[in-house]
């Protein structure tokens, strides 16, 4: 695991829009996995400044989202295919026959439809560079503690603190959705490459667990460990509780120097 202490926000978003554009380059064809969450904003926003400043190519690259709540529409604007389409879709020259969001408007069959968003993954040749978020409690895309670790794309009931931690997005009084459909800790442990991004002082116990303690159902993200190719990008609050920093230091003065491919 390679762990970058980034020392704010808007250096955490310009490295991983860095690694980000360099892996398009690379591959036009991309098959990139998303995100939603404040923590994304400032990393779209500088992709989106890319294509239009260095003229970074979305046209062949296939998005495939990590989750969306259940029982609102794509409209909704507390969706995740709205963030979406606001954030980075609608900037960039993205096909729209090429992205992929769970389906929040699905009210059963769950299973099948989520076999089929597995299927469409593999039919893609898999995911080549995954980008995630952490919530407080440890969860990746919505696997909330006690998630298996071998799960797949599924229906999931939100904890508590995952909805409370939401709630603030939408309207007072507003139902909030209590279920999401997610894909799972077993899924995302199939792709090839992970971005893992945390800022501010809520995420920096999540952080410690994920990278320090046990791997354990309950911070799913400590799952990563079991990756072999995962970059967490984190800022000076996030990073807090980490007790490795100068370990972590010397790893990336030494990698920057014998493999900046890993970093670019
Ligand atoms: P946030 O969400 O970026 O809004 O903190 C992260 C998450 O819950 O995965």
């Amino acid at each position: 695991m390679l762990v970058v202490l980034q020392r704010d926000k808007e250096e955490v978003s310009r490295l991983a829009a860095e690694i980000i554009a360099g892996a398009i380059r690379r591959k036009p064809a991309l098959r990139l996995g998303l995100a939603t969450g404040g923590t994304m904003v400032g990393v779209y926003r500088e992709l989106v400044r890319r294509h239009r400043e260095d003229k970074l190519d979305f046209s062949l690259v296939v998005t495939f989202n990590l989750d969306e709540y259940l029982g609102i529409p794509a409209t909704h604007p507390q969706s995740f295919h709205h963030f979406m389409h606001e954030h980075l879709f609608s900037q960039v020259n993205v096909l729209q026959t090429n992205i992929h969001i769970p389906d929040g408007t699905l009210s059963g069959n769950y299973d099948a439809y989520c076999e089929k968003y597995e299927e469409a993954i593999r039919d893609a040749g898999g995911i080549d560079l995954q980008l995630l978020g952490i919530g407080r409690n440890g969860h990746i895309g919505f696997n909330e503690p006690m998630s298996s670790l071998g799960s797949r794309t599924r229906m999931k009931e939100l904890s508590a603190e995952t909805i409370e931690d939401n709630r603030r997005a939408f309207a007072p009084g507003e139902r909030m959705p209590e279920c999401a459909i997610t894909v799972g800790i077993g899924t995302i442990l199939e792709t090839r490459r992970i971005l893992l991004l945390a800022t501010g002082a809520s995420k920096a116990d999540a952080i410690a667990k994920s990278i320090e303690g046990p791997v354990a159902a309950s911070v799913t993200a400590s799952a990563l460990q079991l990756h072999r190719d995962v970059t967490f990008i984190v800022d000076q609050q996030a990073g807090a509780k980490l007790t490795q920093k100068s370990y972590y230091e010397h790893v990336l003065k030494m990698t920057k120097a014998l493999m900046p491919e890993r970093l670019s």
